[in-house]
């Protein structure tokens, strides 16, 4: 939800922050903007509809000189995307530009205060109201900078990340945060801002973490202060960075996404080590051998999350409940948030988020911490919004996930749950001794097996040329495999734009069977375990209605390679580990379906990578 980019030192901003656009153009693009302090003192602005490619166009003739500025790229909440609601936004004064990501929810009424103060809008939106009260605040109390933005956040409801550029004090910047990221590096003579730290890890590892409610100034030649709303003075607490940046590099790859397919072996073994021992037969994980004794007592476990997320966390229901047999309830957090759920003092809440910044997965993490729930986050990114608000937790270590279509996060996650249902049944003597260990021997093996689908990508892409002409996909799948339709089902809408369901297989006679004819394309996960021979009925009943059935099967299948129209084949494993194999042909197919269509994978309409946003 928007990437903001800030550059404060001895060398040109310009090219510094363009560089850092493109890095954080996962979080939006559908406009994008400029603003520096030139030598002469001007505060130029340049921004336009579009990608930051565009914005680079439209720069090449424009005057981008100047070694302070803050740049933007946008997903629109209020507005249209369009170039006036572009940011960098002026202050009607034209002293001041901001660029912001978050929402300002008080925003109508604090602009018709500044209408009948005499301000005027160019734009729709809310972040031209926020510039316009801090130039409203500085010029009625002549304060400087860092104390109007002060006192204006102090009005202000909402989210927000912002930078604040002053044309008369080119050696400040303002920076703020409220439930959007924002991150400082601090380099030799020079400081950076980010919504993350993809734009300043070439630059520097020396990172400041902004906290809620800390408002930041950064000076030319001096050290950076921290404010938080209630005045308290606050010491930077500086954090190395462990990212390089070939992570955040396509490497040869022809989009991020498929670079993310292929990590999967590795991502997974990054996300075992050393808590997978397969020599000792044992899982070790921080969280259960810390807190154990939580999820122990817990007379249930609530996993929350949001969208593929989400998929991770339903398959963390069947793992908890056949390996725990502690009873799971999972829920999209927009929706537990809201309905007053019933948590009561013990339950166990696990927030499952690849940012860690989603908006609702935060909010329900902190209605539950009210109510007396234990929090544990499962969470990518490092020293994000949900790892700092949990009790305890563990990092999936999948590295950088820049591809807003989730592949290797939603893997790890799966890999993540899975390790600490298993810890957790061994310590509760809920698993034997045999099934633990051969579970352990097979999961080890998982990455080589991933590797073996991924070395059929060529038969997978043929397959998906053939179903470009589609409108609409079912995805069908039993038991551990349903979360995995549905993921399958996200993935091909989400990035190929066609419409697509995942159903429980069993559940398609009681109403999608009726959209079944000799068009639509069905997949079904169907690998050999013990509802086969209840797939195979559904693969028939869809056989039967003429539809077309791509099935994703183990190797050596036989009875619905007999069915189906197109099968792939993922190797053998344990049951409860085949969704770590069965997704991986799904995230292939839309990959490619995607491709062949000549959509923009890596950053499909509308969608953003990190949704800060309620
Ligand atoms: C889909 C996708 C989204 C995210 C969702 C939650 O490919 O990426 O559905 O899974 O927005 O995001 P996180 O995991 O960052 O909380």
């Amino acid at each position: 939800m928007c990437g903001i980019v800030g550059y404060l030192g001895d060398k040109q901003a310009f090219d510094i922050l363009i560089k850092g656009l493109h890095r954080l153009e996962y979080r939006g693009y559908d406009s994008a903007g400029v603003a520096l302090v030139d030598s002469q003192g001007n505060l130029n602005v340049y921004k336009t509809k579009g990608k930051v490619s565009s914005l680079e166009d439209y720069c090449k003739d424009k005057d981008t000189t100047g070694t302070v500025g803050i740049a933007h790229t946008r997903w629109a909440t209020h507005g249209e995307p369009n170039d006036k609601n572009a940011h960098p936004h002026y202050s009607q004064s034209k002293n001041l530009a901001i660029i912001h990501n978050g929402i300002i929810e008080n925003y109508l009424s604090l602009k018709t205060f500044l209408q009948k103060e005499g301000y005027q809008f160019q734009s729709d939106t809310d972040t031209e109201v926020l510039v316009q009260l801090i130039d409203y605040i500085k010029t009625q109390h002549n304060l400087s900078l860092y104390d109007a933005v002060h006192q204006a956040l102090s009005q202000v409801i909402g989210a927000y990340a912002i930078g604040v550029l002053e044309k008369n004090n080119p050696n400040v910047l303002v920076a703020a945060r409220k439930s959007s990221p924002l991150i400082i590096g601090i380099g030799e003579g020079e400081y950076f801002l980010g919504s993350d730290a993809s734009p300043i890890i070439e630059y520097t590892n020396k990172v400041v973490y902004i906290n809620d409610e800390e408002v930041v100034k950064i000076e030319r030649g001096a050290n950076m202060e921290i404010r938080n709303l209630k005045n308290v003075v606050l010491q930077p607490k500086v954090h190395e960075l462990s990212l390089n940046l070939d992570d955040i590099e396509k490497g040869g790859f022809e989009h991020f996404m498929l670079k993310e397919i292929f990590e999967q072996p590795k991502s997974l073994s990054l996300c075992m080590n050393g808590r997978l021992h397969r020599d000792l037969g044992e899982i070790r994980l921080s969280g259960i051998l810390d807190y154990g004794d939580k999820f122990e007592r817990a007379s249930r476990i609530i996993i929350t999350a949001c969208g593929t997320s989400w998929h991770a966390g339903l398959i963390g229901k069947y793992l908890f409940e056949t390996f725990c047999r502690i009873p799971v309830e999972v829920e999209v957090a927009s929706e537990f948030r809201y309905r007053n759920p019933v948590i009561q003092r013990g339950d166990v809440l696990i927030a499952i988020s690849q940012s860690g910044e989603t908006a609702d997965t935060l909010a329900a993490m902190e209605l539950a911490k009210k109510q007396g729930a234990f929090v544990y986050g499962i969470c990518n990114v490092v020293g994000s919004s949900v790892a700092r608000l949990t009790d305890s937790g563990t990092y999936t270590h999948a590295g950088p996930e820049i591809g807003v279509a989730s592949t290797k996060a939603f893997t790890t996650q799966v890999a993540v749950l899975t390790m600490t249902a298993l810890a957790l049944a061994k310590r509760m003597n809920k698993i034997t001794d045999e099934d633990y260990k051969r579970i352990i021997d097979e999961f080890a093996t998982i990455g080589d097996k991933i590797q073996t689908i991924l070395n059929n990508r060529d038969y997978i892409k043929e397959i998906s040329k053939i179903f470009t002409y589609a409108k609409n996909f079912i995805y069908l799948g039993r038991g551990f495999n349903y979360p995995v339709a549905m993921e399958g089902a996200l993935k091909l809408k989400e990035i190929s734009y066609i419409h697509a369901e995942g159903y429980p297989a069993a559940e398609m006679k009681h109403g999608p069977i009726a959209l079944i004819d000799e068009e639509m394309p069905i997949v079904v996960v169907a690998p050999h375990y013990a509802m086969y021979s209840k797939i195979l009925s559904n693969v028939q009943e869809v056989k039967a209605r003429k539809g077309k059935v791509i099935a994703v099967v183990t190797e050596g299948d036989v009875d619905i390679k007999k069915l189906a129209d197109y099968t792939i084949e993922v190797p053998q494993t344990e049951e409860c580990l085949s969704p770590l194999l069965t997704v991986i042909p799904l995230q292939l197919l839309s990959y490619y379906i995607a491709v062949a269509k000549g959509r923009d994978v890596d950053q499909p309409r509308n969608l953003a990578k990190s949704v800060t946003v309620e």
